[in-house]
């Protein structure tokens, strides 16, 4: 997959694309994210990319000019011909789940707008951008990180890049619940002890404790999630128990 990431901030992403699965990802050929400055598009003395609004208002709005010359200038280097998702990451937009991730992730290329201080010029929004995605419901100073949290989730979804083809299913809200809780070694520390099935080797018993604890923790942490996941007769009868209680 080939992102392209356009921003103001071009110095927000090495850190983050130099960390450890996203640089193995990267030296593997599975991801190719290439970061483009709207600024080297435009063309007056100060590289101006913002103005006030018109109609009045506190804070600047982001010009049209360098954005559309900054998407065609990128979108001119692709050659592949399936459909190109251009996306604005902006509190407005849809909210990102796993299964959005998952979306995305299905497509060859991904162009992600980073948008900064109070907005962008709606022509924009109106007449360039396909889609629109919000990381959650509070607002960040720019679209930077929001970009980066879409990336990495849907990155580690491309085929190849965990390491256990299982790792990805076993996420919490890949089935609609939350992930049961998971322990290593030493079997006991400071007098807690982990819980005895797991030392057990029963897989299938194991499998059921970890059904039962993800139910169990959905329930407890985010009970609307239960609403639309898939759970069996019995699993219900166990959600109805425990509310019960
Ligand atoms: N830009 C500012 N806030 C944002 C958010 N919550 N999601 C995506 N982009 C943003």
């Amino acid at each position: 997959m080939r992102i392209d990431v356009l921003t103001i901030f071009p110095e927000m992403f090495p850190c983050w694309l130099g960390s450890s699965i996203l640089k193995h990802t990267i030296e593997k050929g599975l991801v190719d994210i290439k970061v483009h400055n709207i600024r080297d598009y435009t063309h007056d003395r100060h590289h101006t990319v913002d103005d006030y609004p018109y109609g009045g208002g506190a804070g600047m709005i982001f010009k049209p000019e360098p954005v559309f010359k900054t998407v065609e200038a990128v979108k001119s280097t692709i050659t592949d011909e399936r459909v190109l998702p251009i996306i604005m990451l902006t509190p407005q937009g849809r909210l990102f789940t796993q299964q959005v991730a998952g979306e995305l992730s299905a497509h060859r290329n991904m162009l992600l707008i980073c948008g900064r201080y109070e907005g962008v010029d709606a022509r924009v929004h109106e007449h360039l951008v396909t889609d629109e995605i919000s990381i959650g419901d509070y607002v960040l100073s720019g679209g930077e990180l929001a970009a980066m949290v879409v990336m990495e989730s849907v990155i580690r979804l491309l085929p190849g890049v965990l390491g256990s083809e299982d790792s990805a299913l076993e996420d919490s809200h890949v089935a609609g619940l939350l992930e049961y809780p998971q322990y290593t070694r030493p079997p006991e520390y400071r007098g807690w002890k982990v819980p005895e099935v797991l030392l057990s080797g029963n897989h299938a018993q194991i499998a059921a404790w970890r059904r039962e604890q993800a139910i169990r923790r959905t329930l407890e942490r985010r009970p609307e999630l239960l609403e639309k996941a898939k759970l069996t007769t019995k699993e219900r009868e166990l959600v109805e128990s425990l509310k019960n209680r």
